[in-house]
């Protein structure tokens, strides 16, 4: 049977790590992979997260099976932290929200019950959008469109673009949002833009599929939630995908969450029982122990407060290096603008060089960012922004 299988190119995004990996060049820069480094170039355990693990470790008495749709404690939390712990759609009755592995079990699940209730249902992608969106929603069955986002020449977001796209757009489809650092290109919507696609969704008769992967990375908690919350309190449906791996640090743990707003509680009944069956046929049950360490994070005020602190520094730290960056080029390449790295948010940049020059700075300066000149800013330190900036002049020939 396996006979007749084509062979598949590895993900442009491992193969590049495995050519980091085999580099011996003291000066190599990796801005590829999509995991937050600290100033060492590490991806450190959290230390909310090791006090949560080791409390879980002495307390934990059984490993039986949570239940299909997770741990409870967890999945309340979560809505606490992604919509704030007095929205008014907790008291609904409408919310329902089921652990997933991960920020892509959670975007899985979420197409999975798009299709089960609108089988021929359109996810409309912004462009570019991060590459596993593709697979993830594809895969289960959606057919996926195009609308324009990025605006090359500015570094930010094509507004006029993304909302003649999203006003063509036939009552009932289905419009995929990043609700804070935007991946790949860190650009985002500010809040009067997120108002104005909120009256454009409501009266297009849009749903919003909102993947959050990054909720305090950006500006803060809050700030970052901001679109999902808005969205929340003003539309009839709203899905959520959402990730506990990069602001957690809990990637391999795969945790995360699906939150399904339905528009009626009997609604929302109907489809949590949907998506039990789902997940049962793909994971059958999540695993618990990053869930179980969110939840003992977020209910136990100290571990939230250290917690939130962490996750403050790592921000700043990305911030501070995006500054630094901006500094750094406008000295070495001063007949280009690259300002806009210091404007957008999260941890990925569109650097906006070439193909080509993305090679050459591999190949000459063992600085490794995607093909598409996707780069990680937090793969950046310190020390070697410099060597960074210089390297990027002579690639684009101001060296
Ligand atoms: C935009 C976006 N969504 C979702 C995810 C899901 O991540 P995970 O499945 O590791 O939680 C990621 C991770 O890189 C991401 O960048």
């Amino acid at each position: 049977m396996f006979e007749r299988l084509e062979p598949i190119t590895p993900d442009g995004i491992l193969a590049l790590l495995a050519a980091y990996r085999a580099d011996a060049d003291p000066r190599k820069v990796d801005l590829g992979i999509g995991v937050y480094r600290d100033e060492h170039g590490e991806t450190p355990i959290l230390e909310a997260v090791r006090a949560a693990e080791n409390a879980l470790h002495a307390g934990q008495t059984t490993k039986a099976y949570v239940g299909p749709t997770g741990l409870a404690g967890f999945n309340s939390a979560m809505e606490q932290l992604v919509f704030g712990a007095s929205h008014p759609v907790l008291a609904s009755g409408r919310l329902r929200t089921v652990q997933a592995p991960g920020g892509c079990g959670a975007l899985r699940l979420g197409a999975e019950i798009i299709r089960t209730a609108s089988p021929r249902s359109v996810v409309h992608v912004p462009t570019p959008t991060w590459a596993n969106h593709v697979p993830l929603l594809g895969g289960a069955g959606l057919a996926l469109e195009d609308y324009q986002y990025f605006d090359p020449a500015t570094g930010g977001v094509h507004f006029a673009a993304m909302r003649a796209a999203i006003e063509r757009l036939p009552a009932g489809a289905v419009v995929l949002l990043h609700a804070s650092c935007h991946n790949p290109t860190g650009a985002d919507l500010s809040t009067e833009q997120w108002r104005e696609l909120l009256e454009l969704v409501k009266r297009r008769s849009l749903l919003p599929f909102i993947d959050m992967a990054y909720q305090g990375l950006g500006e803060e908690l809050d700030a970052d939630a901001y679109a999902i919350r808005l969205f929340a309190a003003e539309l009839p449906e709203v899905v959520c995908a959402v990730s506990c791996s990069k602001n957690f640090g809990l990637y391999r743990e795969r945790t995360g969450a699906l939150h399904l707003i339905a528009s009626t509680h009997a609604a929302a009944d109907a489809a949590l029982s949907n998506m039990v069956k789902i997940a049962r046929g793909i994971w059958s049950m999540p695993p618990d122990h990053g869930a179980a360490v969110v939840h003992g994070v977020l209910t136990d005020a100290a571990l939230r407060k250290s917690w939130e602190g962490e996750l403050a520094s790592m921000r700043i730290r990305i911030t501070a290096l995006r500054a630094a960056v901006v500094r750094a080029l406008r000295e070495h390449c001063p007949q280009r603008d690259f300002s806009f790295i210091a404007r957008q948010r999260g941890m990925f940049s569109y650097f906006g060089i070439t193909t080509a020059q993305v090679r050459e700075l591999r190949a000459r300066h063992h600085i490794y960012m995607t093909d598409d000149s996707r780069m990680n800013v937090a793969g950046l330190r310190e020390e070697n922004i410099e060597y960074f900036a210089q390297a990027v002049a002579e690639v684009l020939g101001h060296g």
